[in-house]
Protein backbone atom coordinates (compact mmCIF):
# COMPACT_ATOMS: atom_id res chain seq x y z
CA UNK A 1 0.00 0.00 0.00
CA UNK A 2 1.15 3.29 -0.99
CA UNK A 3 1.73 6.57 0.50
CA UNK A 4 0.36 8.31 -3.14
CA UNK A 5 -2.91 6.80 -4.57
CA UNK A 6 -3.75 7.71 -8.42
CA UNK A 7 -7.09 6.66 -9.67
CA UNK A 8 -6.53 7.27 -13.22
CA UNK A 9 -9.80 7.28 -15.27
CA UNK A 10 -10.04 7.21 -18.65
CA UNK A 11 -12.47 5.30 -20.82
CA UNK A 12 -10.68 5.26 -24.10
CA UNK A 13 -7.03 5.35 -23.14
CA UNK A 14 -5.74 4.31 -26.52
CA UNK A 15 -6.95 7.23 -28.00
CA UNK A 16 -5.41 9.35 -25.12
CA UNK A 17 -2.54 12.07 -25.49
CA UNK A 18 -2.18 13.59 -21.81
CA UNK A 19 -3.54 10.99 -19.48
CA UNK A 20 -1.29 8.09 -20.82
CA UNK A 21 1.60 10.69 -20.95
CA UNK A 22 1.05 11.68 -17.51
CA UNK A 23 0.43 8.04 -16.23
CA UNK A 24 3.87 7.07 -18.08
CA UNK A 25 5.71 9.55 -16.73
CA UNK A 26 4.44 8.28 -13.64
CA UNK A 27 5.59 4.28 -14.30
CA UNK A 28 8.82 5.46 -15.23
CA UNK A 29 9.48 7.13 -12.29
CA UNK A 30 9.16 3.83 -10.47
CA UNK A 31 8.81 5.25 -6.59
CA UNK A 32 7.00 2.83 -4.43
CA UNK A 33 5.86 5.54 -3.02
CA UNK A 34 3.31 5.84 -5.56
CA UNK A 35 0.27 3.23 -6.83
CA UNK A 36 -1.18 4.08 -10.11
CA UNK A 37 -4.21 2.44 -10.72
CA UNK A 38 -6.26 2.38 -13.81
CA UNK A 39 -9.65 2.23 -12.97
CA UNK A 40 -10.95 1.18 -16.35
CA UNK A 41 -8.50 -1.56 -16.80
CA UNK A 42 -9.48 -2.88 -13.11
CA UNK A 43 -12.95 -2.86 -13.95
CA UNK A 44 -14.23 -3.09 -16.94
CA UNK A 45 -17.51 -4.68 -15.84
CA UNK A 46 -18.14 -1.60 -13.62
CA UNK A 47 -17.74 -4.00 -11.01
CA UNK A 48 -15.83 -2.27 -8.23
CA UNK A 49 -14.32 -4.16 -5.29
CA UNK A 50 -15.15 -1.68 -2.21
CA UNK A 51 -12.97 -3.42 0.29
CA UNK A 52 -9.61 -2.87 -2.03
CA UNK A 53 -10.37 0.59 -3.34
CA UNK A 54 -11.40 1.78 0.85
CA UNK A 55 -8.23 -0.59 2.27
CA UNK A 56 -6.09 1.85 -0.20
CA UNK A 57 -7.16 4.66 0.42
CA UNK A 58 -6.84 4.47 4.07
CA UNK A 59 -3.33 4.18 3.52
CA UNK A 60 -2.81 6.96 1.64
CA UNK A 61 -1.58 10.37 2.30
CA UNK A 62 -2.45 11.64 -1.48
CA UNK A 63 -5.31 10.69 -3.69
CA UNK A 64 -5.05 11.83 -6.94
CA UNK A 65 -7.61 11.96 -9.64
CA UNK A 66 -6.16 11.43 -13.03
CA UNK A 67 -8.73 12.08 -15.84
CA UNK A 68 -9.63 13.93 -18.74
CA UNK A 69 -12.15 17.18 -18.17
CA UNK A 70 -15.75 15.07 -19.74
CA UNK A 71 -18.84 16.77 -19.67
CA UNK A 72 -17.43 19.45 -17.37
CA UNK A 73 -17.24 16.66 -15.09
CA UNK A 74 -15.31 13.01 -14.55
CA UNK A 75 -15.80 10.31 -16.53
CA UNK A 76 -18.52 8.00 -15.77
CA UNK A 77 -16.69 4.83 -13.57
CA UNK A 78 -15.07 7.16 -11.57
CA UNK A 79 -18.32 8.50 -10.94
CA UNK A 80 -19.30 5.41 -9.71
CA UNK A 81 -16.38 5.17 -7.84
CA UNK A 82 -17.17 8.29 -5.51
CA UNK A 83 -20.64 6.83 -5.12
CA UNK A 84 -19.85 3.54 -4.25
CA UNK A 85 -15.99 3.71 -2.38
CA UNK A 86 -16.73 7.02 -0.42
CA UNK A 87 -19.73 5.28 1.35
CA UNK A 88 -21.49 7.80 3.71
CA UNK A 89 -20.53 6.38 7.75
CA UNK A 90 -17.04 5.84 6.21
CA UNK A 91 -15.65 8.57 4.06
CA UNK A 92 -18.65 11.22 5.08
CA UNK A 93 -21.72 11.68 7.64
CA UNK A 94 -21.75 10.19 11.08
CA UNK A 95 -18.59 8.67 11.88
CA UNK A 96 -17.46 8.74 8.26
CA UNK A 97 -13.74 10.25 8.88
CA UNK A 98 -11.79 7.53 7.00
CA UNK A 99 -10.42 10.27 4.57
CA UNK A 100 -10.26 13.06 6.93
CA UNK A 101 -6.82 15.28 7.15
CA UNK A 102 -5.93 13.66 3.90
CA UNK A 103 -5.02 15.54 0.98
CA UNK A 104 -7.16 15.28 -2.67
CA UNK A 105 -5.34 16.79 -5.80
CA UNK A 106 -7.08 16.48 -9.32
CA UNK A 107 -4.79 15.85 -12.32
CA UNK A 108 -6.89 16.93 -15.57
CA UNK A 109 -7.00 18.33 -19.20
CA UNK A 110 -9.80 20.02 -21.25
CA UNK A 111 -10.47 20.80 -24.94
CA UNK A 112 -10.98 24.04 -24.41
CA UNK A 113 -8.57 27.02 -23.56
CA UNK A 114 -7.91 28.93 -21.26
CA UNK A 115 -9.93 31.49 -22.83
CA UNK A 116 -12.79 29.21 -23.21
CA UNK A 117 -12.99 29.18 -19.98
CA UNK A 118 -13.52 33.03 -18.91
CA UNK A 119 -16.97 34.88 -18.59
CA UNK A 120 -16.92 36.12 -22.19
CA UNK A 121 -15.54 32.34 -23.69
CA UNK A 122 -16.89 29.58 -25.27
CA UNK A 123 -17.67 27.94 -21.67
CA UNK A 124 -18.99 31.33 -20.12
CA UNK A 125 -17.40 30.35 -16.81
CA UNK A 126 -14.17 29.79 -14.75
CA UNK A 127 -12.92 26.32 -15.00
CA UNK A 128 -13.00 26.22 -11.34
CA UNK A 129 -16.90 26.72 -11.55
CA UNK A 130 -17.17 23.72 -13.09
CA UNK A 131 -14.68 21.67 -10.68
CA UNK A 132 -16.25 23.26 -7.40
CA UNK A 133 -17.53 19.36 -6.62
CA UNK A 134 -13.98 17.67 -6.21
CA UNK A 135 -13.13 20.93 -3.65
CA UNK A 136 -17.13 20.46 -1.63
CA UNK A 137 -16.25 16.24 -1.75
CA UNK A 138 -12.75 16.78 -0.47
CA UNK A 139 -14.77 19.01 2.32
CA UNK A 140 -17.27 17.20 2.84
CA UNK A 141 -14.88 13.85 3.83
CA UNK A 142 -12.52 16.56 5.56
CA UNK A 143 -10.20 16.82 2.77
CA UNK A 144 -7.81 18.98 1.99
CA UNK A 145 -8.01 20.27 -1.22
CA UNK A 146 -4.82 20.97 -3.41
CA UNK A 147 -5.14 23.49 -6.36
CA UNK A 148 -6.01 21.03 -9.51
CA UNK A 149 -3.02 21.07 -12.25
CA UNK A 150 -4.78 21.59 -15.56
CA UNK A 151 -3.81 21.46 -18.81
CA UNK A 152 -5.92 23.60 -21.22
CA UNK A 153 -6.41 22.95 -25.20
CA UNK A 154 -5.26 19.09 -24.36
CA UNK A 155 -5.48 18.57 -28.58
CA UNK A 156 -3.12 21.53 -29.40
CA UNK A 157 0.06 21.67 -27.26
CA UNK A 158 3.11 21.03 -28.56
CA UNK A 159 4.68 17.60 -27.27
CA UNK A 160 7.38 19.26 -25.60
CA UNK A 161 4.77 21.26 -23.67
CA UNK A 162 2.87 18.17 -22.74
CA UNK A 163 6.35 16.89 -21.74
CA UNK A 164 7.17 19.44 -19.45
CA UNK A 165 3.88 19.12 -18.05
CA UNK A 166 3.90 15.39 -17.33
CA UNK A 167 7.57 16.64 -15.62
CA UNK A 168 6.41 18.60 -13.40
CA UNK A 169 3.84 16.77 -12.66
CA UNK A 170 5.73 13.59 -11.16
CA UNK A 171 8.40 15.95 -9.97
CA UNK A 172 5.54 17.61 -7.69
CA UNK A 173 4.58 13.95 -6.77
CA UNK A 174 8.26 12.58 -5.92
CA UNK A 175 8.27 15.83 -3.88
CA UNK A 176 5.02 15.74 -2.07
CA UNK A 177 4.37 16.87 0.59
CA UNK A 178 6.45 19.87 0.38
CA UNK A 179 4.98 22.07 -2.26
CA UNK A 180 1.42 21.97 -0.36
CA UNK A 181 1.58 24.30 1.95
CA UNK A 182 2.87 26.97 -0.53
CA UNK A 183 0.61 26.40 -2.58
CA UNK A 184 -2.64 27.91 -2.49
CA UNK A 185 -4.65 24.68 -0.68
CA UNK A 186 -7.45 25.46 1.08
CA UNK A 187 -6.45 24.40 4.38
CA UNK A 188 -8.19 21.07 6.12
CA UNK A 189 -11.40 21.90 7.57
CA UNK A 190 -13.40 19.96 9.83
CA UNK A 191 -15.73 17.48 7.57
CA UNK A 192 -19.08 18.74 6.95
CA UNK A 193 -21.23 17.34 9.89
CA UNK A 194 -24.24 15.52 8.31
CA UNK A 195 -27.59 14.10 10.03
CA UNK A 196 -27.91 10.09 10.25
CA UNK A 197 -30.90 10.10 7.78
CA UNK A 198 -29.40 11.97 5.83
CA UNK A 199 -29.21 8.91 3.45
CA UNK A 200 -31.61 6.54 2.75
CA UNK A 201 -31.47 3.79 5.78
CA UNK A 202 -30.20 0.31 3.95
CA UNK A 203 -32.40 -1.56 2.77
CA UNK A 204 -34.27 -4.62 4.98
CA UNK A 205 -33.97 -8.31 3.86
CA UNK A 206 -36.66 -9.32 1.53
CA UNK A 207 -39.95 -10.53 3.84
CA UNK A 208 -40.57 -14.16 2.75
CA UNK A 209 -43.20 -14.78 0.42
CA UNK A 210 -45.94 -15.82 2.38
CA UNK A 211 -47.79 -18.79 0.55
CA UNK A 212 -51.04 -20.42 1.47
CA UNK A 213 -50.82 -24.19 3.41
CA UNK A 214 -54.13 -24.85 3.02
C1 LIG B 1 -16.99 12.49 -24.00
C2 LIG B 1 -16.08 13.70 -23.96
C3 LIG B 1 -16.48 14.81 -23.25
C4 LIG B 1 -15.65 15.94 -23.18
N1 LIG B 1 -16.05 17.02 -22.45
C5 LIG B 1 -15.26 18.10 -22.37
C6 LIG B 1 -15.66 19.21 -21.58
O1 LIG B 1 -16.68 19.22 -20.92
N2 LIG B 1 -14.83 20.29 -21.56
C7 LIG B 1 -13.65 20.32 -22.26
O2 LIG B 1 -12.95 21.34 -22.19
N3 LIG B 1 -13.24 19.26 -22.99
C8 LIG B 1 -14.01 18.16 -23.06
N4 LIG B 1 -13.60 17.07 -23.77
C9 LIG B 1 -12.23 17.06 -24.33
C10 LIG B 1 -11.30 16.31 -23.36
O3 LIG B 1 -11.24 16.94 -22.11
C11 LIG B 1 -9.91 16.21 -23.95
O4 LIG B 1 -10.03 15.45 -25.12
C12 LIG B 1 -8.97 15.53 -22.96
O5 LIG B 1 -8.70 16.37 -21.88
C13 LIG B 1 -7.65 15.17 -23.60
O6 LIG B 1 -7.00 14.26 -22.72
P1 LIG B 1 -6.62 12.79 -23.22
O7 LIG B 1 -5.61 12.99 -24.31
O8 LIG B 1 -6.07 12.08 -22.04
O9 LIG B 1 -7.89 12.16 -23.73
C14 LIG B 1 -14.41 15.95 -23.86
C15 LIG B 1 -14.02 14.82 -24.60
C16 LIG B 1 -14.85 13.71 -24.65
C17 LIG B 1 -14.40 12.51 -25.43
Amino acid sequence: MSEILILQAHPDLARSRVTRALAEAVRAATSPRIDLRDLYQRYPDYALDLEAEQSALAQARLIVLLHPLHWYGMPALLKLWVDEVLSFGWAYGPGGLALAGKDLWLASSTGGSEEDYSAAGRHGHAVETFLLPYAQIARLCGMRHLPPLLLHAAHRVSDAALHQHALSFVQRLLAYPQWCDSTQAEASQPPIELPVDARPAPSAPPTPVKTRSN
